[in-house]
């Protein structure tokens, strides 16, 4: 059954609260920097996916409303958050390995804060581990209660408990939490929260509970105002944004969402991720088709190419729906730029099961793929499955995945030497200080001689080099 939009909102009293805490919290760093002759300093540590990088925004935001400056090294911080995904095993490790990491600065600074939150300990099994073993964490909070974090760190801080946020008893959209974007060219922007596919092998929907959708006028006005201050990128963002505002009732979809915000004036491009397949609507490619404003990119996740794997998966389509979609896609956008998302060692997956999955490659010819080892997570249905791969036959499948995918991906990118690519520069290149970088409008990454100022600028680059994962050229 459908439910109403505006019921899955967190109540205004419940927000209300919110912005007191936040009040006292800031009051209480103003009295703290005028006794110490400093800033109060907040560092903000992320892992996973582009959902957490915009949670972490927001957290930002919310420190940066309590009276925090925000730094980029923890060493210079008074309050550390780590905001941890767990997704697979080792975002899982390194997040445990660097919270470990964080006890000798509390050692240095007994008024250091450590939050932990995100969804790794939303898990019950890591946050009795995180407070039986790391006690020197001070609070932890779930995905459902990000805006309960400045009421957390006030209580914490004023009477020195330590605090185990319970997950709410609903998973609610939060509006007006305040944002601190770490770009002032690319922003994310979430639609929708949580997700209802339960693929076997995902623990995404239990630790971000339900689907729900933020209104269409909160989306648009935010993206007003990222167009007005002059942003290029805008990716919109969800665990399955196809199904957006499924849940509302109201009558609109995630077609309607991108045309409406694709009319607003401003020179930007839309993007968005993530979609299911079984999602992926005529509708919605025809309407990328129509509208200059969203990128020719289509990040569609295909996980595998057997449909004996895909049902296990439940995944609810197969190899002959997702090449449909696809044909149809190049079809209507022949200059589509498509990546996808491929597991390889899903429980049961027969070496046919994994031709099946590289003839898949060699067919639809992705730009770009994002392979992943399977990784069984508890408490998901394909953790328990008897016939797990090994790990020998999981990362020998890997590398011929890879390799395969390295000539495909380099058979795509050659045909563009010579010719001229729009790119968004990035600025001076985190590798090679020689160069800059810059992404095209299918997300490619460019290397080009720049010059100072070229950061957040959109450059004309004319192509003459090509490799499996990169493009090199000149400003024309
Ligand atoms: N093991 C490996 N990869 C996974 N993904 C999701 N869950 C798992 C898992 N248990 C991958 C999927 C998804 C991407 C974000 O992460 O390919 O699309
Ligand atoms: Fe996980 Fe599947 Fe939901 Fe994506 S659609 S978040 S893979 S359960």
């Amino acid at each position: 059954m459908s439910e109403n939009i505006r019921n899955s909102i967190v109540p205004p009293e419940v927000m209300k609260k919110t912005f007191e805490f936040s009040e006292k919290m800031r009051l209480l760093n103003e009295e703290r920097r005028t006794s110490l002759g400093r800033e109060m300093c907040a560092y903000v540590l992320t892992f996973g996916c582009q959902q957490n990088e915009a949670d972490s925004e927001k957290i930002a935001g919310m420190a940066r409303n309590m009276g925090y400056k925000i730094v980029d090294a923890p060493e210079k911080a008074d309050l550390i958050m780590v905001n941890t995904c767990a997704v697979r095993e080792h975002a899982e490790k390194k997040a445990l390995s660097t919270i470990g990491q964080f006890k000798h600065l509390k050692a240095n600074n007994r008024d250091l804060m450590i939050g932990v939150c995100g969804c790794m300990v939303t898990q019950e099994h890591r946050r009795e581990e995180i407070k039986m073993r790391y006690p020197y964490v001070d609070f932890i909070f779930g995905t459902s209660s990000l805006h309960r974090f400045p009421e957390l760190l006030y209580e914490k801080t004023v009477k020195g408990k330590r605090l185990f946020c319970p997950e709410e008893n609903e998973y609610l959209v939060a509006e007006g939490l305040g944002i601190e974007r770490e770009s002032s060219y690319r922003a994310w922007v979430s639609i929708m929260y949580g997700c209802n596919n339960f693929c076997s092998y995902c623990i995404v929907p239990y630790v971000r509970g339900r689907e729900r959708s933020r209104r269409m006028e909160d989306i648009v006005s935010e993206v007003k105002e990222l167009a007005r201050q002059g942003y290029k990128d805008i990716t919109l963002l969800g665990q399955n944004v196809n199904s957006y505002a499924k849940d509302s009732g109201l009558g609109y979809d995630f077609a309607d969402l991108i045309a409406r915000l694709a009319k607003i004036e401003g020179d930007f491009k839309l993007h968005f991720m993530t979609s299911h397949p079984k999602d992926a609507s005529r509708k919605l490619i025809d309407t990328i088709a129509e509208n200059d404003k969203i990128a020719k990119h289509f990040h569609l996740p295909m996980q595998s190419g057997s449909d004996a794997v895909l049902r296990e998966m439940n995944r609810r389509y197969d190899r002959a729906q997702y090449l449909e979609t696809v044909r149809y896609m190049r079809e209507k956008i022949p200059d589509i730029t498509l990546t996808t998302d491929i597991i390889v060692g899903f429980p049961g997956e027969t070496e046919e099961d994994f031709e099946a999955t590289l003839e898949m490659l060699r067919v639809v010819k992705f730009d770009m793929i994002y392979s992943f080892i399977y990784s069984p997570r508890k408490g998901t249905p394909a953790a328990d499955k008897k016939d797990q791969v090994t790990e020998k036959v999981k990362s020998e499948r890997f590398s011929r995945l890879l390799e395969l995918q390295n000539a495909i991906s380099l058979s795509k990118n050659e045909p563009l030497v010579g010719k001229t690519v729009k790119v968004l520069c990035d600025g001076v290149s985190k590798n090679n200080s020689e160069l800059y970088s810059g992404r095209t409008e299918g997300n490619k990454i460019v290397f080009f001689s720049g010059e100072a100022n070229d950061e957040g600028k959109y450059l004309d680059i004319k192509i003459d080099r090509a490799e499996a994962f990169a493009l090199y050229g000149n400003k024309i």
